[in-house]
């Protein structure tokens, strides 16, 4: 089929204000659903006027390809759990930096005397950052799924020997585009420097910890647009460089806010080692051995049903157990009982940016009941009672000493409220590895046990109030 260019042109361009839009509505939780599907149509546009336009495949062809990756997608959009999310979105980031990549390596292949040329420059910057995020993008998978150890894998001057590759790499590259008339054919060097491209993606993630996994992925969310956008400069695709640079620049915003949420560095992220050995130089051997005040399901029923205002600070252990559902009915419950009930996200809570936001859309909490830190922090100190359900890092007042390993990270001042009832198994550390003052407060009950099994019981207990 043969489509005038000009109307191609004018369908790359509704795709691409699309995907701006459709961006711009993820922004609040109550347009990313319809944010998300634009991006979803505007995907579907671009490529469909790009098999159109280049007249590569057979209909049948496309359709085949439409119905697999169609059936991929939905198998694991509604089959993956949701705490395994971030390492579905890095094995994602890795087939599309892969793409990239193989888009840069067949056009250097087939036009090897391009030259220090821009057209030449850009088939290496493609080559390189869709290698690096192939092979980072598989590890930073393979330590999430526990395919490998989520240690971080260090050895003595790993930083000086990376940076010898990387410089390596560009090296190769440079010469395979004839830079320095080396005696070797131009294709044997730019094998190598595919080779050394999709090393450095290895050797850039080995070193950090599991637990930084999500920015990373986040960063390599970010890498694979680079290389999209380095794609499509090469090809000569613009719905492939604007929606790259979109993906690049999201990426990278969401990175920034991620270490922010953290207070933490990009540089500590990647250079850290932080997770696993997080607490390095904390007394571990101290951690739940002072005495706490317990509570079970009746008397926590008790300190809610009769106040004026609860908080509900949700965090991973939530996710973890799925309770999310028996916590909108605890919340329900109260509120049908005259009692305010707000619920407070934390940036970073959970493990993947936004993770408390979808576990409570799950469960139908209308979205004016959430806050973020900034809008509640302050009134705490005129809240009754918090009721925590398997978080513990992002209300550590440890957060507030200059010593800590979480020192300067923004916390819910929860301790601030008249009230404090913390819900989770055991006085285990959370995700940073520390132990949390909060447990051992005057004005603190522990709720012990699993999130679903104990906000069922919970929900029995407010029932049965007075
Ligand atoms: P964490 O500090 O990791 O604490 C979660 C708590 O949940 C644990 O202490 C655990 O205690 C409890 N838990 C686990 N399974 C449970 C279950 N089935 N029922 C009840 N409780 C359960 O979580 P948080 O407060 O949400 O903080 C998130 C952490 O992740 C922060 O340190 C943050 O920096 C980090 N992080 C977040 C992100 C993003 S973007 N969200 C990215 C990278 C890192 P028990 O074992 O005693 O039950």
């Amino acid at each position: 089929m043969n489509l005038d260019h000009s109307i191609i042109e004018i369908v790359y361009l509704l795709s691409a204000i699309l995907f701006v839009v459709g961006l711009k509505r993820l922004q609040s939780p109550a347009t990313a659903r319809a944010g998300n599907a634009l991006a979803a149509v505007a995907m579907l546009l671009a490529i469909i006027a790009t098999v159109v336009d280049a007249e590569i495949l057979s209909w049948s062809g496309i359709l085949i390809g439409m119905v697999i990756g169609s059936l991929v997608g939905a198998v694991a959009a509604t089959r993956v759990a949701m705490t395994d999310m971030p390492q579905l979105v890095g094995i994602f980031n890795g087939f599309g930096g892969g793409a990239s990549a193989l888009v840069a390596i067949t056009e250097f292949v087939s036009n090897p005397a391009v030259g220090a040329s821009s057209a030449g420059i850009t088939m290496m910057l493609g080559t390189l950052i869709g290698a690096v995020t192939f092979t980072g993008s598989f590890i930073a998978f393979a330590k999430l799924q526990e395919l490998m150890t989520g240690n971080p894998i260090t050895f003595p001057g790993q930083n000086a020997f990376n940076a010898v590759i990387f410089i390596g790499v560009l090296l190769l590259g440079a010469a395979a585009l004839g830079v320095g008339g080396l005696a070797v054919s131009t294709q044997t060097l730019f094998w190598a420097f595919l080779a050394g491209g999709l090393i450095l993606g290895i050797l850039i993630v080995i070193p950090i910890g599991g637990a930084d996994m999500p920015v990373v992925i986040s960063l390599l969310n970010s890498y694979s647009g680079l290389a999209a956008s380095a794609a499509g400069f090469v090809i000569g695709n613009m719905v492939l460089i604007i929606s790259g640079a979109l993906v690049g620049a999201a990426g990278l915003i969401l990175t920034m806010l991620m270490c922010k949420g953290m207070n933490r560095s990009l540089a500590n992220v990647a250079f850290g080692g932080f997770g696993g050995t997080a607490a390095a130089g904390v007394d571990r051997s101290l951690i739940g051995k002072r005495p706490v005040k317990r509570a079970d399901a009746e008397a926590v029923a008790a300190e809610l049903g009769y106040v004026n205002s609860v908080v509900i600070v949700p965090g991973y252990g939530l996710a973890v157990a799925q309770a999310q559902h028996e916590l909108r009915k605890v919340g329900d419950l109260l509120q049908e009982r005259g009692v305010t009930v707000r619920y407070a996200i934390h940036p970073v809570a959970g493990r993947m940016p936004g993770h408390m936001n979808v576990l409570l859309a799950e469960a139908d909490v209308s979205y004016d009941k959430l806050f973020d830190l900034d809008e509640i922090n302050d009134d705490f100190s005129n809240t009754d009672a918090v009721l925590i359900v398997g978080a513990n890092d992002v209300c550590n007042p440890a957060a507030r000493d200059p010593g800590s390993v979480i020192a300067g990270m923004p916390i819910l001042d929860v301790d601030k409220a008249r009230r404090v009832i913390v819900m989770k198994r055991s006085l285990s550390p959370g995700f940073a590895g520390i132990d949390n003052d909060l447990f051992y407060f005057d004005h603190t009950l522990m709720f012990f046990g699993d999130a679903k099994g104990s906000m069922s019981d919970l929900v029995r207990a407010v029932r049965e109030l007075a």
